[in-house]
């Protein structure tokens, strides 16, 4: 969103307070934000709230001579990039739908050529409501984003879908509908993610902890960055970033199997993935009945996906991530030679680090390189490292383009001695 114009449309309704944290979370990302606020949004909320949080002069009126001057209300309809209606009012969703120019925001709304997404909230009888739903198709069959909305408890007491989505998961979706020429536009990057299942019997597996959050939030930066992105994960309670191609397994030998299936025509591999180590050697047909005091598992190597991946003959830039308990950067970087890694993230896990919570430190390892990320959400820990695997991704292509044109520089002058030579 870095510098992105998105223009925020603030309609009458209690979710307006929402949008000021909305604006405030645009702002972290970068984005530059220009409130412009109908009259019954100025009934809930105050221009100054969002004057202060973005910066800039709150927009509220056409007929406002001064602002006008400043930047009139076709030069801010060209500004803007995206234009976010968040709340969007039944009232403002029904004029949007019918092409209604009489306040500011309705005209911005006609006179921009930028895509328009909606936060609808409001009442969930309102939302219901024959006339807003047909409104709503309308707009969607425009194109026009719906994003939203959630369904909870609302303000009025009643319960029902009408709420306005929260703010992260806004910037979430609009996010995507910025980064159309991000630097891996027409790259295709492979993620493995979450835990797998490793079956005991019909009803018993061996797993771990992992939540699959930190490779979700590497698979959303990377589809921000305008990656084409394949998710291949183990059973998570995750919703699919959106953009994302998503590819559900649960044992390591189906991951493999996806992987295998996704790899060709990948450009970057990144192994987020805790995958079993080992399996029950064979999964029982029938429930193991608890006959004895004592039962043994007889347990085999899994394969190794991050390894396979890596020791292809057409590998992408690999990178793998290493869960440790102790010697973190020793095992790290043990890990990152035997597996012939282009990077390696490190973190140190157990006793409730890392696995299954919201918040991750990481360890950046690679050849003449380290870098240490955060600690942080994961969501902006993911951002992070997907700058960082940018940049060394791009670096090992510029190094291939240097010696593969000097390896042409060699046989172009090899070929000339070798014709000078005395016959
Ligand atoms: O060797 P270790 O399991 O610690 O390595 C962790 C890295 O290897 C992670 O990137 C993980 O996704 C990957 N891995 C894999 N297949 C396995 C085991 C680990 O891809 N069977």
């Amino acid at each position: 969103m870095q510098g992105k114009h998105i223009l925020l449309g603030v309609t009458g309704g209690i979710a307006a307070y929402k949008a000021a944290d909305l604006a405030r979370r645009l702002i972290e990302r970068g984005a530059q934000v220009q409130v412009v606020m109908t009259a019954a949004a100025r009934k809930f909320v105050t221009p100054t709230t969002f004057q202060a949080l973005t910066g800039r002069a709150v927009r509220t009126s056409l007929w406002d001579a001064a602002a006008e001057a400043a930047m009139g209300h076709i030069e801010l309809a060209r500004w803007a990039e995206l234009v976010v209606i968040a709340p969007a009012s039944a009232d403002f969703i029904a004029r949007l739908a019918h092409g209604l120019a009489e306040d500011l925001l309705s005209t911005l709304c006609v006179a921009t050529s930028a895509p328009i997404a909606v936060a609808p909230a409001m009442n969930q009888l309102m939302w219901r409501n024959a006339a807003t739903q047909t409104n709503v198709e309308l707009l969607r069959s425009r194109g026009v984003q719906v994003l939203g909305p959630g369904i909870g408890g609302q303000a009025c007491g009643e319960y029902g879908a009408g709420r306005m989505l929260e703010s992260l998961e806004l910037v979430d979706a609009i996010a995507p509908l910025l980064s159309v020429a991000g630097p891996l536009k027409g790259r295709r990057v492979l993620i493995t993610a979450g835990p797998t299942r490793e079956c005991i019997d019909p009803v018993r597996f061996v797993s771990n902890r992992s939540s699959g959050k930190m490779g979700f939030a590497v698979a959303q930066a990377m589809q921000e960055a305008g990656a084409d992105v394949v998710l291949v994960t183990g059973p998570v309670c995750l919703p699919t970033p959106m953009g994302v191609q998503r590819v559900d397994v649960e044992s390591c030998e189906q991951m493999y199997a996806a992987v295998q299936r996704a790899l060709p025509g990948t450009a970057i591999f990144i192994g987020t993935a805790a995958v079993a180590d080992y399996r029950p050697i064979s999964c029982a047909e029938q429930k193991i009945k608890k006959r004895n005091d004592k039962l043994n598992l007889e347990l085999t190597r899994t394969p190794d996906i991050l390894a396979q991946v890596s020791a292809g003959a057409r590998r992408p830039f690999v990178v793998g991530f290493a869960a440790e308990t102790e010697a973190l950067e020793q095992h790290a970087r043990e890990k990152l030679l035997a597996k012939n890694l282009d990077l390696i993230a490190a973190n140190e896990v157990g006793h409730t680090k890392a696995f299954d919570c919201d918040q991750n430190a990481l360890l950046l390892l690679w050849r003449g390189g380290r870098m240490e990320l955060g600690p942080t959400s994961k969501r902006e820990l993911g951002r992070q490292l997907t700058r960082v695997i940018i940049e060394r991704y791009e670096q090992r292509e510029r190094d291939a383009r240097v010696a593969s044109s000097g390896a042409q520089g060699e046989a172009h002058t090899g070929a000339e001695s070798s014709r000078a030579q005395p016959r």
